[in-house]
């Protein structure tokens, strides 16, 4: 028993979906950039490498609908916890949206420098934005790359957070992320 009962204390359904949807599309972009071939100058967009810009554009427009979900809908009342770990919270959350946007849209930026077409779904072809060539746009696929790191090491923080909540602490923190048991 967690003592977790107040069904008002939940996130809502659609926060929730958004939620495992992203740790599911995240583990399988992570697979991917880490098998896909090395990219030179000069590489085609082929493989599993399209399959990255894929699955990214993908993550970029689900991240954008989540955010304006979570701007239009509050997050239930936080549980009683010391201050600090209240801010930190805040503060991690508001980075991994921050990062959920920014990161594909870096890989985006390099992607057109390296003169590759980015499309939505694979159907709708996106606008370039740098322009081919750009030195600014080559150089921030290094700092994509390292800002996906930077993400990793922070939703390894919040899920250490979330599981010294449920496990240690039992305040019941894991159960507003979950559907109420029947
Ligand atoms: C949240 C979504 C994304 C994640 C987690 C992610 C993650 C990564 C990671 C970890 C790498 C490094 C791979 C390695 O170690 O070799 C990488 C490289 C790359 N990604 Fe992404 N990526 C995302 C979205 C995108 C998008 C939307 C695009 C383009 C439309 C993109 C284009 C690229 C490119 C071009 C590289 C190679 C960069 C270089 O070598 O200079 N990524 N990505
Ligand atoms: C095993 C992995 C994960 C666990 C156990 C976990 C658990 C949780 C829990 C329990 C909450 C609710 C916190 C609260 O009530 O204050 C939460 C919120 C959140 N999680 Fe996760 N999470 C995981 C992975 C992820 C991933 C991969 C992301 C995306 C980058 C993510 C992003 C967020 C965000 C942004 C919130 C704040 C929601 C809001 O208030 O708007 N989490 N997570």
């Amino acid at each position: 028993m967690n003592g977790f009962s107040f069904a008002q204390q939940r996130y809502d359904a659609v926060s929730r979906f958004f939620h495992w949807t992203f740790l599911l599309l995240l583990t399988v972009e992570f697979l991917i950039a880490w098998t896909m071939p090395d990219i030179h100058k000069g590489t085609l967009p082929k493989g599993l490498i399209s399959w990255h810009l894929f699955l990214g554009t993908f993550i970029l427009a689900m991240a954008l609908l989540r955010v304006l979900w979570r701007l239009t809908h509050a997050a239930p009342a936080s549980l009683p916890m010391p201050h600090w770990q209240e801010l930190a919270a805040k503060i991690t959350h508001g980075l991994l949206y921050v990062i959920l946007i920014v990161l594909p849209l870096m890989g985006w930026a390099n992607a057109s420098s390296r003169g590759w077409d980015v499309k939505l779904l694979g159907l709708l072809s996106l606008p370039a934005l740098s322009p081919k060539g750009s030195p600014w746009g080559l150089e921030i696929g290094d700092i994509h790359q390292a800002v996906a790191i930077g993400l990793l090491v922070l939703v390894g923080l919040h899920a250490a957070a979330a599981i010294f909540h449920h496990w240690i602490l039992r305040d019941g923190t894991l159960a507003r992320m979950l559907p109420a048991k029947k």
